[in-house]
């Protein structure tokens, strides 16, 4: 049985990893979920997985050495899949040091801890021992050029104070591995959507507001482009990369799905149309009428588009879902989990972790 370390699994991708890697091994695996459980990890994602012996679950902050540390003591750790981060990058707009926190020194922390439970000798490690860091496209920057990609060569140039804290994680972990020969890979993914996203990013914030007839804010002209990836589809390419990947590379994962924003927010009220029966009263709420263009994001930039050429050539990986099919899922989940949108928007979610494990119920 492998023991997996999911850092940030309360959040968005990391519930849908686990809930993947659950449904598809279960109990060849073991995972401990360690999350801080910031506004943006909801613990109430993984109450199925709350019944299994095979997943537990640990409040912790990955920057925080010694709780790190307690948690390679008690579990033998095999792989490390790491997500934890701040993500949002109007946030890191507004409040960049908490981003150089959790994104640079907590990538660090689980560096320096791995590096000391699973080296034998200099540059050898424990059978079997793999990182898995989990980064993005925005750290190649911005593309002007239709024709251009991302390659797994592109250079950096990160514009966000989010980007540059994600580029420097990356860069540490390539310091590791060209360094200490540390056994890790690491992946850089476009722009996901899917169920249990925090409505603070574009495609579920839409949903919400168009269901309850609030205004639809584009930034700047709405034409910036990203190249959209159904979470599932990433979420198989991370498990592809631990499992046939070439240890110590570097794997673009992307969707071939460029739309500008624009596109994106029509789409999803054409959806919301197409899938809100005749009797909804909401339905009055859903027009392009609640489009509203306001000022740009600082340093926007322009468009993304991943050339996934390495991971399909090497693991045979490609996105298998196209956004049409995608994006109704995605608003299906949404109408039919309210109560989670309803929970998070309130915050009432974050009671949830108080209730299930202050009170001695786990
Ligand atoms: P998210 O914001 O939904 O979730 C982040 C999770 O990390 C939350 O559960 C949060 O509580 C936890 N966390 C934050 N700070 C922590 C800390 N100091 N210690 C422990 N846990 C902490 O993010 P997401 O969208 O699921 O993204 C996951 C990872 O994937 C991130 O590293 C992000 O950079 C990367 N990524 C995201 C996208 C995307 O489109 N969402 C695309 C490419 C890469
Ligand atoms: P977002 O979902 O925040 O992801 P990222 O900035 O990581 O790509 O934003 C996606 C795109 O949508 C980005 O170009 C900014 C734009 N956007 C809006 O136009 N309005 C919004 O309310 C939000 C949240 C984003």
């Amino acid at each position: 049985m492998k023991t997996y370390l999911v850092t940030g699994g309360a959040g968005f991708i990391g519930t849908n990893y686990i809930h993947y890697m659950l449904a598809k091994y279960g109990e060849k695996i073991r995972i401990i979920n360690v999350d801080k459980l910031t506004y943006a990890g909801n613990l109430e994602n993984l109450k199925d997985a709350e019944r299994l012996d095979n997943y537990e679950f640990v409040k912790a902050d990955i920057c925080d050495k010694e709780a790190v540390d307690k948690i390679f003591q008690t579990y033998d750790i095999d792989r490390v899949v790491h997500f934890a981060a701040e993500s949002h990058v109007d946030r890191s707009i507004k409040d960049p040091e908490i981003f150089a926190k959790t994104n640079i020194l907590g990538t660090l922390v689980l560096l320096i801890t791995a590096r000391k439970y699973w080296e034998v000798s200099d540059g050898e490690y424990k059978e079997g021992k793999k990182f898995l860091h989990v980064s993005t496209d925005e750290v190649y920057g911005s593309l002007e050029n239709d024709t251009d990609f991302f390659y797994e060569t592109t250079p950096y140039a990160p514009h966000s104070p989010y980007s540059a804290s994600k580029a420097s994680s990356d860069m540490l972990v390539q310091a590791y591995i060209d360094t200490y020969r540390f056994p890790a890979n690491i992946t850089n993914c476009s722009n996901n959507y899917g169920p249990y996203q925090f409505p603070e990013k574009l495609i579920p914030l839409v949903i919400n507001n168009a269901l309850n007839g609030k205004k639809l804010p584009v930034y700047g002209d709405g034409k910036n482009i990203r190249d959209w990836l159904f979470v599932e589809d990433h979420v198989k390419g991370l498990d592809a990369v631990q499992e046939k990947g070439r240890l110590y590379e570097k794997y673009n994962i992307g969707g071939h799905n460029e739309k500008q924003n624009i596109e994106i927010i029509k789409i999803i009220l054409d959806t919301l149309l197409e899938m809100l029966p005749e009797t909804d009263a909401r339905r009055k709420n859903i027009s392009e009428k609640l489009i509203t263009y306001v000022e740009d994001r600082k340093g926007h930039d322009r468009r993304y588009a991943i050339a996934p050429d390495k991971i399909q050539r090497d693991i045979g990986w490609t996105p298998e879902t196209h956004f049409e099919e995608g994006i109704k899922k995605t608003v299906q989940w949404y109408l039919e989990n309210e109560d989670w949108m309803e929970n998070v928007t309130s915050g009432a979610y974050q009671k949830y972790y108080e209730e299930m494990y202050s009170t001695g119920r786990r």
